[in-house]
């Protein structure tokens, strides 16, 4: 006799690497930034009514392990995360993530999705999102500092969201570069290959720095750095992990994500407690000013909060109905009693 099938309560939709794929593409990568950015900028304008925690932390001298919970009362999200910049090393990735939405009326998921490829996508549409607000009018060149797995991604976002047309790229492994430009060769960008953090630099609008080393390190000094330009930091998203030198955050105005996390993990975490940042959330809301001038230097300080995956889960989820790109898991126990756990159990004898 084969063992009674769980009922439908048991399966939650599950977006694996291979689907996530195919779902970039059905739906087109640079509309997929658009979107995405639309929807973390929607749910940075109702910042009051979600849980915010720094992310948990758990560090060890290779990397840090770490998991991203928010709710917005309806729905509840978490990721679980990795840095490891020395992985590389051995042929396996600095970051990798998956993640899982569920009903906070009854605690049951509602989808669960690989989101190491969703991580790099909502990091780029959130930083798009922020140089929207704080970049110069106008601007058409990007520097590109750190030519990893982000880097295609963080292109292509300002591309589609500000007419980004011309990216100086620069790695300290030249097959990094190689690799981005290759990619990107189709994109109808123009691609600049330069030989420095400071060759690349030049005549750049945003500089992106998006490095991968666990120290501070100093991707950029404060004479690299010229008036009116936009700073999307980022690399520096660990305590010991910084990109920028700090005179660079004396001259600039700074803002974050979630400033009791941001303190923690990024770039001001080399600053005085008191050192004064903008939430972003508060220039999307129109709370408080963007860019207001232009020699004024703005700094992004990313470093990535849950916000941002509880927004790009809920967008996956929401594309997910009526198409076959997700299959289901048999991951809840689905007793016919629900106090039968253990009747359940005899069905598998
Ligand atoms: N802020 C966020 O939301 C967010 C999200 C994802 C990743 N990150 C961070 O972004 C960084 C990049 O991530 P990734 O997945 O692209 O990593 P990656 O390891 O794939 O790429 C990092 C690149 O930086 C280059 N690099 C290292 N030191 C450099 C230097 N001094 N000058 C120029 N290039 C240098 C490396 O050669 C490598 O090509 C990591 O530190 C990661 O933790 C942040």
């Amino acid at each position: 006799m084969t063992a009674p099938q769980p009922s439908a309560k048991a399966f939650v939709p599950f977006v694996s690497v291979e689907t996530m794929m195919r779902l970039v593409h059905h739906i087109g990568i640079e509309t997929m930034l658009v979107e995405l950015a639309g929807t973390i900028e929607a749910d940075f304008r109702r910042w009051d009514v979600f849980d915010k925690t720094p992310r948990i932390a758990s560090h060890s001298n290779d990397g840090v392990i770490e998991l991203m919970p928010t709710s917005d009362g309806e729905i509840y999200a978490f990721k679980y995360v990795n840095g490891h910049p020395k992985n590389i090393a051995q042929g396996l990735q600095t970051v990798t993530a998956f993640g899982l939405l569920a009903q906070v009326s009854t605690g049951y998921p509602l989808l669960l999705a690989e989101m190491t490829l969703l991580t790099a996508l909502r990091t780029a549409a959130t930083s798009a999102m922020a140089a929207r607000h704080l970049a110069p009018k106008g601007v058409t060149t990007m520097a590109m500092i750190g030519n990893g797995a982000q880097a295609e991604f963080q292109a292509l976002a300002m591309k589609a969201l500000l007419g980004i047309k011309t990216v100086r790229l620069y790695d300290i492994d030249p097959q990094a570069t190689e690799k981005t430009r290759r990619n990107l060769t189709r994109s109808g960008l123009e691609l600049i290959t330069c030989n420095t953090a400071q060759a690349a630099i030049e005549g750049a609008g945003i500089i992106t720095t998006c490095t991968a080393d666990k120290q501070y390190a100093t991707i950029l000094t404060d004479n690299m750095v010229g008036a009116g330009v936009h700073i999307n930091a980022i690399g520096g998203d660990c305590p010991g992990k910084t990109e920028l030198h700090k005179d660079i955050l004396l001259r600039a105005d700074t803002f974050v994500e979630y400033s009791p996390q941001t303190r923690i993990e990024g770039e001001i975490q080399q600053m005085a407690e008191g050192y004064p940042v903008t939430e972003l959330w508060q220039v999307v809301s129109g709370a408080m000013a963007g860019r207001r001038d232009q020699n004024q230097i703005t700094l992004f300080d990313s470093v990535g909060f849950a916000i941002e995956d509880f927004s790009a889960l809920r967008y996956v989820h929401k594309k997910l109905s009526g198409t076959g790109f997700s299959q289901d898991l048999d991951i809840i126990a689905d007793p016919d009693d629900p106090r039968d756990l253990f009747g359940m159990l005899q069905r598998a004898q």
